[in-house]
Formats: structure tokens, sequence, C-alpha cells
């Protein structure tokens, strides 16, 4: 059976909440437990300087996201386990696969064009706050996959744009430098949705997100914080014992990303029948508390332990970077950046066939004290004869006109052709020698 590559990234600005842990970690890890299953998942912190310029920041949320793979159920072992930031030869990767994307397709990435509107509605410059990152992270994330040749991308919904921009580049890469060799650098991936709960919403049902300041946490603030986000979950104002239409509230949604589908169809029964919110929160906390209490105190254990973790990463790097440095080192030669030792072998030896083909201009002095010159070939017959000069200069004169103006000059020249020798080949050797001359 062969087996399927799975590679999935996670930026590290924020803290884990509980969006991440459903359409990402949750899936992710479930996956990386199948037979046949090779994962890569890793913490996109170069994505992350994108977003945010806030270093104590970065540098927390990427001790708070491995901890939470890691009690989330990562077998390191199992999983190549490891932050981007460890892996040069990532951007290393993206910066050739920058050299073949269009421009014009990172016009239209959704995170570009979204800022781009918004500036545009604003009335303001159409790239205003619009940094390089911003515009390239499509570049960036296509490398974060194509390294590893992954098959499959378990991402969100709103990702699935990039996996799309991996593939293009992908097959654009493969078509360009690939060909020559008949070799398939590049697998092309694919996004993998969980169908059901791949965006789950948020306390006011938009997307769970950071930027909507929505979001219910995973293992921050313990229990507490869960059930304090949980209450603020937005609901209508219907009392218990009033029907309420499940559907009017994310709290059904993120109900049943926890839930079997018996206990999502009784939830909702239970709410037609006029269970009050109150009491529906209470239940959906015990829900999602039953699922991650144990790897909360997982969780804790690994942030009082920030060696360990730092350990665990740098040998997920090692791990990663056996698989991408001898496919870049094979994507360097491919597109000609490679060690001088094997000089383009067709060109040198017409180089120097030529050369030694070329004729030669001799000057010398008689017996009768005057001064000559002919024009030998390379197999040493004679092309032409000077005439005698009373003096070197003038001899020379005549060479160097015949060697920069080639047959024109040959009009009004003192010589003659050698014995046997055609006009043609005449010509064409002086025309050779003013050809290379010029080179
Ligand atoms: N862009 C992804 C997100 O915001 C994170 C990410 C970066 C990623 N590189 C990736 C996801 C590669 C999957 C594969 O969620």
């Amino acid at each position: 059976m062969s087996t399927t590559r799975v590679l999935t990234g996670i930026t590290t600005t924020g803290t884990p909440h509980l969006g991440n842990y459903v359409g990402a970690i949750r899936p992710a890890i479930a996956a990386s437990r199948r037979d046949g299953v090779e994962s890569f998942f890793f913490l996109a912190d170069y994505h992350a300087l994108i977003k945010c310029d806030d270093p104590a920041r970065i540098e927390r949320s990427r001790m708070e996201l491995a901890a939470t793979w890691l009690a989330a159920g990562l077998d390191p072992e199992r999983v190549t386990f490891y932050r981007q930031s460890d892996i040069p030869e990532i951007p290393e990767l993206t910066w050739l696969l920058t050299c073949v994307t269009a421009k014009g397709q990172m016009n239209r990435a959704h995170a570009y064009k979204a800022a781009a509107d918004a500036n545009m509605a604003a009335g303001e410059d159409t790239d205003a706050g619009v940094t390089m990152g911003l515009y390239c992270y499509p570049i960036l994330m296509a490398a974060d996959i194509l390294m590893f040749n992954a098959h499959q991308v378990p991402v969100g919904r709103d990702q699935i744009q990039h996996i799309e921009m991996a593939r293009d580049v992908a097959q654009r890469f493969n078509h360009l430098f690939g060909a020559a060799s008949g070799r398939e650098f590049f697998v092309l991936p694919e996004a993998v949705i969980e169908e059901q709960v791949a965006v789950l919403p948020g306390l006011d049902g938009r997307k769970m997100s950071k930027s909507y300041d929505n979001t219910v946490p995973l293992f921050a603030g313990g229990p507490k914080a869960l059930k304090e986000a949980i209450a603020r979950i937005v609901t209508d104002s219907k009392l218990p014992g009033e029907p309420k239409d499940p559907d009017s509230s994310a709290l059904v949604t993120l109900f049943e990303a926890f839930a079997t589908p018996e206990q999502a169809t009784a939830f909702r029964a239970e709410l037609v029948a006029g269970l009050g919110w109150g009491e529906a929160k209470q239940r959906l906390f015990e829900l999602i508390d039953a699922e991650i209490a144990p790897m909360r105190a997982r969780y804790e254990a690994l942030i009082a332990q920030p060696a360990e973790l730092e350990a665990l990463l740098m040998a997920g790097a090692a791990k990663a970077r056996a698989t991408a440095a001898p496919l870049l080192a094979a994507l360097r030669d491919a597109v000609g950046l490679r060690r001088m030792v094997a000089a383009p072998v067709a060109a040198a030896p017409k180089a120097k066939a030529e050369k030694a083909a070329l004729p030669v201009f001799k000057q010398y002095r008689e017996a009768d004290g005057r001064f000559y010159f002919k024009l030998a070939a390379a197999d040493g017959r004679v092309l032409l004869q000077s005439s005698a000069f009373a003096g070197g200069r003038e001899a020379g004169e005549w060479v160097k006109r015949l060697k920069t103006e080639g047959s024109a000059a040959l009009a009004g020249a003192p010589v003659v052709p050698g014995e046997g020798v055609g006009a043609d080949e005449i010509a064409q050797a002086l025309d050779a020698l003013v050809a290379a001359a010029a080179e």
C-alpha cells in the first residue's frame, strides 16, 4: 500500500481556539493515526510574521501551539512536527516558486483582494497597508506544501484557494523544469475539508476567528474561561419552555462538532421542545470539557517545560530537513543553480574547434631587408602573400586593416592569393578573424 502524505500548518499568531482544534488539529491528528498515512504538521511562524509584528506574541503563540498539538494527541515519533522557520529550504523554495508565479494570480488571492477591496471602499490607495508578505502569502504556503510533496492538505474552507494556487504553481514548475528530465518534481496537492464542521462558527455566528473576537479558548484560562465564553454565545431571547429554532444560534453547530450524530439529533429535538438557552449552554460546556479536560492537563505540563518542547521541535526539524534538503538540491539543479564542475558539455569543444581553425597573420623580414606578411591557414597553407614593404610599420598597418575590416579591405591591398587558393576561402578566412575579434 502506498503512503499518503498529509500536511498542515497553523499560523502562530494567536492562542489556539476551538475553531483551530475542530477545523485543523483534531482532524489532522486523527488522520495521522491511520495506516498508510505519513503526516507533516508544522507551526507556520513565517506566515505569522505577515500578520504580526509583536515578537512577544509570536514567541508565546509558538509555544502554546506546540503544546496544544502535542496535548491533543500528536505523536512526534509518528508525525514529522516542526516549525516552518527551522527549515531554511522552505524560504529558498519560496523564491524558486515566486519566479514562476504570475503576478495576476496573486492579485486574485482572497486575503489580498479583501485588503484591496476594503481600501477601495474606504477611498484609500488600493494597496495601502499591504505588505509584500501578505501579497505573496500563497507562494510561501505553496512552498510549505510542495517542499514535502504532500498529497492531502487538511484546511479550513477559506484556504481552498491557496491549495489551488499551490497546485497551479506546482504544475507550472513541473512543466517548465521537469519536462527536460522527464521528472515530476511536485505532487499536486489536494485540500481536505471535514464536511460538517469545516468552519466552526464563533460566539456571534460568524466564522470563529481571532479577528472577529468571537473565539472560544481551547485550553487557555482553564474550564472557567471555556464556560465564560460559552455563556457569551449569542442566542435569541426566547424563554425556557418556548420552542427554539436550533439553527438560530451557533450553539448547535458547536455542539455538533463534539457530539455523536445521536447526541446531536436529541439536542436539536430538545431545543424545539423548549430547552432553555442557559441549560443548553451548560450541556455544551460539559460535552466539550469531557473531550478536552484530559488534554488540558497535558498542555499545562508542557507549557511548564519549554525545554522539552524545544528539543522535540528541533528533532522534528532535523527529520523534516532530511526530506526537504534532497528535493531542494534537485530543484536547484533543475533551474540551473549548479556547481561549476559540470560545465555545459556541448558548447566547450565547439568553441575550441573554431579557435583552432582560425588563420593567422605572420609578419617577417626577408634577406633582401624588406618587410612582408602572409596569412596562413590553420593547416599551414599560405592563403595570402603580401608584396614587399620598405618599412615594418607599413606592413603592420595592412595587417591591422585586413584584421579589422576583413574581406572589405582586400580590394586595394598589396597582396596575392596563395597557390591554388580561391578568393572565397580568403574572404572567409579574413571574415572569421574579424568575427573572432568581435567576440
Ligand atoms: N494559511 C494557513 C492558515 O491560515 C496556515 C498555513 C500555512 C498552512 N502554510 C500552510 C496550512 C500549509 C496548510 C498547509 O490556516
